[in-house]
């Protein structure tokens, strides 16, 4: 394990000057969500690719840019699943993006999922690495991820970051939602997952939402390399991850690129959110 985590902070190097120096044009692909990479995207693919190649203990490797899965090391006991660069189409105005991997064993299965990690470009490069129940954080200097401390959720938050569009939620999501920022919740949503989830982790809670819209009613985010490996995150941390009523974690996956409505947060916040959805 230690082996794969140099080899994301080596990957994590290499995208954050690939951020910062090329340009940022559309290539003429789309990915398997049907959505247009930038070259930018397939770049940090193809670092991480690279990267992963160089760990005999990598078995198969999928990724938000990749149709399949590929085969890296038959001898290898992990599977890995990530997003290389989430939140790119953030990178033309400037915003913070981020790298997302969740580490598996035998099978890419939420109940299989070892370790996790992602990487916050931004002012900052940080990264958080949940293994063994603890969930550390880094910082980026001078080459180096230096140790910062250990990340804890707290019982509630203040902070409210609900995703999708808000034409298509359902009326009991709208009322879920209103409810908080009744209550004091502060609205805090840049539309990358990662500062966004960052920021309630390190704030000491809140709620983060992706649910279950009209227009896409399995959510937007997929499991094996957005929502599983940060509900990993945020349990260890003391928080909590459903898709409304179930752990997401417990759920299936039938396919690499399957999609998730997801929430994630501190217990109050979350207790709500099942209050609600059992109702629904
Ligand atoms: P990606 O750039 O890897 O496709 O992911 C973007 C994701 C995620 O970061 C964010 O939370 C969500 O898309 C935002 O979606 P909306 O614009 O629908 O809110
Ligand atoms: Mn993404
Ligand atoms: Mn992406």
């Amino acid at each position: 394990m230690e082996n794969i985590l140099k080899s994301i902070e080596l990957s994590a190097m290499r995208i954050k000057d690939a951020i910062d120096v090329k340009d940022f044009g559309y290539s003429n692909e789309q990915n398997s969500s049907g959505e247009s990479q930038l070259q930018l995207d397939i770049q940090c693919d193809m670092i991480i690719e690279e990267e992963f190649s160089k760990i005999d203990s990598i078995h198969t490797i999928a990724s938000e840019e990749k149709e399949k899965e590929m085969l890296l090391h038959e001898d290898g006991k992990y599977l890995i699943a990530f997003d290389p660069l989430d939140g790119s189409s953030l990178i033309d105005v400037n915003l913070s993006v981020g790298s997302i991997f969740g580490i598996y064993e035998n099978s890419f299965e939420g109940s299989n999922l070892v370790a996790s990690c992602y990487v916050v470009y931004g002012p900052r490069v940080e990264l958080v690495f949940a293994y063994e129940g603890k969930v550390k954080l880094y910082l980026l200097q001078n080459n180096y991820f230096e140790f910062v401390k250990e990340i804890r959720l707290g019982e509630k938050g203040k902070l409210n970051a609900p995703g999708g569009t808000q034409q298509n939620w359902m009326p009991y999501h709208k009322e879920m939602v209103d409810g908080l920022f009744q209550e004091g919740y502060r609205l805090r949503y840049s539309g990358g997952m990662v500062p966004d989830l960052h920021q309630i982790l390190l704030k000491g809670g809140g709620l983060f939402s992706y649910p279950a819209t009209s227009d896409k009613p399995d959510g937007k985010l997929r499991k094996l390399f957005e929502v599983f490996p940060f509900a990993h995150v945020y349990t260890m941390a003391g928080g909590y991850a459903i898709d409304g009523k179930e752990e997401l974690l417990s759920l299936d996956t039938k396919h690499i690129h399957d999609t998730s409505p997801c929430f994630f947060g501190s217990k109050y916040e979350i207790d709500r959110v099942k209050d609600v959805y059992s109702k629904a």
